[in-house]
């Protein structure tokens, strides 16, 4: 038995040396390793019959050549089919198209936060960005809004701890980067900010660019006129804008600014919530207070600051009817941007 196991061995061996393509292979396979009727399982079964005495030493030796035989098969396959030798059983059409990759691309969201920078950067702001997780001292305090003071109601924060908190607005950075640096200045200010809020306009996870401007003699007209600028950039068109007095603890005065809403034409409807107008963001004149906060003498110095809602403006830029479709993941709706 193992002079005819060794010849098989070698007969395998010489086989598969002269196989060219697919159907030979398969041939082979059945001839040799086919488990009905294949050489080998034959030899195998015959096992049994061997004296007792040599049937381990038999058996293994048996179970390693046709490990080698099935080792070398397989090497074969392999090779075979990086050649694409197997062409002759007509399983490869070379004209059929290659499979594409699909492409990645920014979020709208991530792509109308660029185009915003990029407006600024154009008007010569510089861009910085902060903590998500921030303290309520920047968040609140520093922008003069103490504990208890009900404009803290207006913000529905998560808190982490009593002193820690997600960010609700972008604001926070106005301190933080006036603490570190004298006038004149200019930022923008993109990123994630956080309230408890969910609706057709809301989101819990929204973006804002926040503005701020810091110089000798900047008034409302500066604010009026930088914000015009940048709203007929980002539309491409001259929509009409509505400053609408509002009231913001750290700015004095401020304005809340509304667009013609894009969807209605302005003529009313539920996502303007049938107004014609659609706010974009909050502004104003830094409050003396906080310029004092930060050791800036506001006899000296003036700024505005304003935070614009990123989503709002890509719904108004791209005809988008609910702000919920920009977290549902749908590729068929973020694949259109
Ligand atoms: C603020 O967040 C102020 N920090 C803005 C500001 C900055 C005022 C500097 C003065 C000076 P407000 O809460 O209104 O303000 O939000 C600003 C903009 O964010 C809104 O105009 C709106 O476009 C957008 N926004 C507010 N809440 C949401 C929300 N839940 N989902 C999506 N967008 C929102």
């Amino acid at each position: 038995m193992e002079q005819e196991l060794l010849r098989l061995k070698q007969e395998a061996e010489e086989a598969l040396a002269q196989v060219a393509g697919a159907d030979q292979l398969e041939a082979f396979r059945v001839r040799f390793l086919g488990r009905k009727g294949g050489v080998l399982t034959g030899v195998l079964r015959q096992l049994g019959k061997v004296a007792a005495e040599d049937r381990p030493r038999l058996g293994q030796l048996a179970n390693d050549i046709k490990q080698e035989i099935e080792t070398r098969f397989e090497e074969k396959k392999a090779q075979l089919t990086v050649a694409g030798a197997d062409t002759d059983s007509g399983r490869i059409d070379y004209s059929l198209p290659g499979r594409y990759l699909p492409f990645g691309k920014l979020h709208p969201v991530t792509q109308v936060m660029e185009e915003i920078c990029s407006i600024f950067e154009g008007l010569g702001f510089a861009v910085a960005e902060g903590p998500d997780v921030e303290t309520d001292y920047y968040n609140f305090e520093a922008l003069n809004i103490p504990k208890h003071h009900p404009a803290r109601d207006m913000h529905d924060t998560f808190y982490v701890t009593d002193s820690i908190l997600l960010r609700t607005h972008t604001s926070p950075m106005q301190a933080r980067i006036m603490e570190r640096q004298e006038p004149p200045l200019r930022y923008v200010v993109p990123g994630k900010v956080y309230r408890c809020d969910s609706d057709m306009t809301h989101t819990p996870m929204f973006h804002q660019v926040e503005g701020l401007l810091v110089d000798r003699r900047v008034s409302f007209a500066d604010l009026k006129g930088v914000l015009t600028s940048f709203t007929h950039k980002i539309f491409e068109r001259e929509l009409a804008l509505r400053f609408r007095p509002s009231y913001f603890p750290f700015t004095e005065p401020s304005a809340e600014v509304d667009v013609a809403c894009v969807i209605c034409g302005g003529s009313g409807c539920r996502v303007c919530k049938r107004t014609g107008w659609l706010e974009i963001l909050g502004s104003g004149l830094i409050d003396p207070e906080v310029l004092k906060m930060v050791g800036y003498d506001p006899d000296v110095y003036s700024g505005f600051a304003f935070g614009l809602g990123v989503e709002r403006i890509a719904m108004l830029k791209y005809g988008i009817d609910d702000i919920r479709l920009y977290y549902e993941n749908d590729l068929r709706f973020l694949s259109q941007f």
